[in-house]
C-alpha cells in the first residue's frame, strides 16, 4: 500500500474488482476516458479514501526504465472534484520515479477533459504534443 495525503494505492481485492466493471459501464466517464491504446504490461492500483471507501483505480501501463504511461479513473462520481484525483496521480507519479525508476512518465487526454488536464498540470505534467489512436484526438502530456 502506498499512502499519500487524502488517498491510498493498495492492491484490490474481488469486490473492488467487481465494483471496478460496474464503473466501467458508465457512459459519461467512458466518454471522459475512452480506454484507446495496446497495454503491454500495466502494474494498477485501487485507489481509496485513507478511510477505507475504494473511489477508483489508476495504474502504469507500457513501462521500462525509460519511459512509461499512467491512467487514472475515479468511478465513484461523488469524489470528483475533491482533489482525489490529483492526490493519486502525485503518489503514482512519485512511484514511478522513485520505486520503478522510470525517467519519463506520460499520458495521454481528450483536449476537451478540462478537469483532467488541470489535475495532470498540478502534478506537474506539461503539454507535449498530440496523438491520434483508434481515429480520437488526445493530447499528449509528460513529466520527467
Ligand atoms: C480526471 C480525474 C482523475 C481528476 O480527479 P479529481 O479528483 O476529479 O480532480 P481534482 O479535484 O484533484 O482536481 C481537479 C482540478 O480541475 C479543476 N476543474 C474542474 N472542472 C474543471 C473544468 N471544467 N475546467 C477547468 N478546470 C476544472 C478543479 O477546480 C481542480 O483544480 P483546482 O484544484 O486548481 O481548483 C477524475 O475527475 C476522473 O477520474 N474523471 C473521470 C475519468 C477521467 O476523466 N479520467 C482521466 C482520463 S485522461
Amino acid at each position: 500500500m502506498i499512502t499519500g495525503e487524502k488517498v491510498n494505492l493498495c492492491s484490490r481485492n474481488q469486490a473492488d474488482l467487481i465494483r471496478e466493471a460496474i464503473w466501467g459501464s458508465d457512459e459519461e466517464t467512458n466518454a471522459l476516458d475512452p480506454m484507446a491504446g495496446k497495454i503491454v504490461n500495466c502494474l494498477t492500483f485501487a485507489i481509496k479514501t485513507l478511510d477505507g471507501k475504494h473511489i477508483g483505480t489508476c495504474g502504469v501501463y507500457n513501462f521500462d526504465a525509460r519511459d512509461g504511461q499512467i491512467g487514472i479513473r475515479i468511478g465513484d462520481k461523488e469524489y470528483w472534484g475533491k482533489g482525489y484525483g490529483t492526490d493519486a496521480v502525485s503518489v503514482l507519479v512519485n512511484c514511478c520515479l522513485t520505486t520503478l525508476g522510470i525517467k519519463r512518465i506520460w499520458l495521454k487526454v481528450l483536449p476537451t477533459n478540462a478537469r483532467a488536464i488541470r489535475c495532470y498540470e498540478k502534478c506537474g505534467f506539461t503539454r507535449c504534443g498530440k496523438m491520434i489512436y483508434d481515429g480520437i484526438e488526445f493530447v499528449v502530456m509528460d513529466r520527467r
